[in-house]
């Protein structure tokens, strides 16, 4: 018997906007009725992938030895590429419902929003590292960069190279993800990222209860 295949669903926001919390609890709520889930992130989700994530999430280096933004652009699709084929297919493929913290959009929002590196390029490489995959539903969790900048304070660790990008970078960011949730209303959820922790949860739950099989 062929299984059916699995839905697959993307968390984004910017930086500390309560996406990771989000995925976790909806996981659970699946999991209680009986869903299979697998919960993955990006970049990382794959060993060879999480080995980029390390290289990625670097502190800005002293030495002057800055990473340019086409690398950096390469390196996120490099990790999508193997996290693609070794973890999320697969997945998809045994009939589990796959969780992604971040995926495209990500790469669409900081790379194209916040670097400004041109997005029908971004589109047409991470076509070529994802072959075509896309998810059945992404949640944008949308938060204001003060809150983001506050959460991400409080946290009282020291900034990884994204984190440190400013907040001009992370307005830019904001923006590019709430303008592709207005192009594609039925593939995007915005969610006000206000909302208490149950509010978004029950609203995410019942997005993905309405998903089509
Ligand atoms: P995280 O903090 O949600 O684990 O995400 C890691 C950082 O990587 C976050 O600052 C967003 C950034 N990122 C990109 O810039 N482009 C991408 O394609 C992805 C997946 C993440």
């Amino acid at each position: 018997m062929i299984k059916d295949k699995g839905k697959f669903y993307t968390f984004e926001g910017i930086d500390g906007c309560g996406k990771s919390t989000q995925l976790v609890r909806v996981a659970e709520r699946l999991r209680a009725v009986g869903v299979s889930c697998v919960v993955t992130r990006e970049p990382g989700g794959a060993p060879i992938s999480e080995k980029i994530r390390e290289l990625l999430m670097a502190p800005i280096p002293s030495d002057k030895a800055q990473m340019c933004v086409e690398t950096e652009l390469l390196l996120y699709l490099a990790a999508r590429a193997q996290h693609v084929s070794e973890i999320i297919v697969p997945a998809i493929n045994r009939g589990e419902t796959v969780l992604c913290d971040r995926f495209e959009q990500a790469t669409f929002a900081y790379q194209g929003g916040g670097r400004g590196l041109d997005m029908e390029k971004i589109r047409s490489i991470n076509d070529f590292a994802t072959n075509g995959l896309m998810p059945d539903m992404t949640f944008i969790i949308d938060i204001p960069v003060e809150i983001s900048q506050e959460r991400l304070n409080k946290l009282g660790k020291g900034k990884d190279r994204m984190e440190s990008a400013g907040v001009d970078f992370f307005e830019r960011v904001r923006k590019a993800y709430i303008n592709a949730a207005t192009a594609d209303p039925y593939g995007i959820k915005l969610l006000d990222g206000t909302m208490s922790m149950d509010e978004l949860t029950n609203e995410i739950f019942e997005v993905i209860s309405c998903v089509k099989a």
